[in-house]
């Protein structure tokens, strides 16, 4: 099959039939008899993080739930609008501009346009192209990511990291930790990756995936996805998924593995995914707040409560990622190699 244009180009081509590469095996199809509705994710109304009770609600619905949308967040509704226009113009290019940021022909390993997740390591692939900018400096994104969407890309990721720096001192704050000196930030939120997601429309949507069963390895991931829905995430395994609802103007925030092994596991990554869709494209928009590559990352001695012990090894936060990058998603926890 030709994959110049990507999946999107696939899907444009008005295929029938799922391509065969597509077709995952039955146990990573998600199976709608396994959602449940009688949950729903919380919604955090951020405009009054002076009140306890909200920044109580936060603590609470991140060491229950690990997964909540928030409101009246201070990024900009135009802000969201635009990287979400940024990221249809993206993927609209010409394959042959679009294939400039391919692995092939990146001029920087810092960005990346690709399809699927980890195509060489994966036995069937996910309906995804995405590309993925990993923030450097913003010299760097000026010179070298694509035109259409650096701008609205690094607006996002600013106004963002406002957002992630409050929500992560109230999460701190939660384990009693009221002081973040410079050293803990950076292990908190030292880089930045921003991927923009294109989920072209699906000719056999429930034989494929968007994106399937994983954790993110984040500290905290902050997501802005658009009007179509498909996100579904988990607490536990066996448990049946909650769709997570598209809200104008809202963000997705889930903690990932980086923020439970910091936490001492009091905070928790929380497994989710992405279905396919048969009649609409969609497009996501996640930042990961990650540690630096090269730090090394454990519990912070503040949070290991007395008596307690590390459940985690310490680990070069590249060698984690690495790990993660080295197999296809397929739901088992990355956080099981520093156990
Ligand atoms: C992901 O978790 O990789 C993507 C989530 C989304 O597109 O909603
Ligand atoms: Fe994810």
């Amino acid at each position: 099959i030709n994959q110049g244009n990507g999946v999107k180009g696939l899907s444009e081509m008005g295929l029938k039939a799922l391509p065969k590469q597509y077709i995952q095996p039955l146990e990573e199809r998600m199976c709608m008899t396994n959602v449940q509705t009688h949950d729903s994710i919380p919604i955090i109304d951020m405009s009054n993080l002076d009140n306890l009770e909200v920044t109580k609600s936060i603590c609470e619905s991140a060491s229950k739930w690990d997964f909540f949308q928030i409101v009246n967040h201070d990024v900009p509704v135009e802000v969201l609008e635009n990287v979400k226009d940024a990221t249809y113009k993206f993927f609209r290019l010409p394959a042959e501009v679009k294939n400039k940021y391919s692995k092939e022909h990146s001029s920087s390993n810092n960005m990346r346009f690709g399809m699927s997740f980890t195509p060489q390591a994966e036995k069937a692939l996910e309906w995804k192209d995405y590309l993925s900018l990993f923030f450097v400096f913003e010299e760097e994104a000026f010179a070298l990511w694509p035109s259409v969407c650096r701008e609205q890309v690094l607006d996002y990721m600013k106004k963002s990291e406002v957002v992630i720096k409050q929500l992560l001192k109230v999460l701190m704050n939660g384990l009693n930790l009221h002081e973040i000196d410079e050293t803990k930030e950076l292990l908190l939120m030292g880089s930045m990756r921003t991927n923009l997601n294109y989920y072209p429309k699906c000719p056999n949507p429930e034989l494929t995936v968007g994106v399937g069963q994983h954790f993110d390895v984040s500290t905290l991931t902050i997501l802005l996805q658009d009007e179509i829905g498909g996100l579904f995430v988990r607490r536990n395994e066996g448990d049946n998924w909650i769709h997570v609802p598209p809200i104008k103007g809202s963000l997705v925030i889930n903690v990932g593995d980086a923020l439970q092994i910091i936490s001492n596991g009091k905070y928790r990554s929380v497994e989710h995914r992405v279905v396919a869709n048969g009649s609409k494209n969609r497009i996501s928009v996640p930042i990961f707040v990650n540690p630096r590559p090269i730090d090394m990352i454990g519990s912070f001695p503040e949070l290991i409560e007395n008596g307690e012990k590390p459940i985690y090894k310490q680990v070069l936060y590249s060698d984690y990622v690495k790990h993660f990058f080295r197999k296809a998603h397929d739901g088992k926890k990355t956080v099981a190699f520093v156990e």
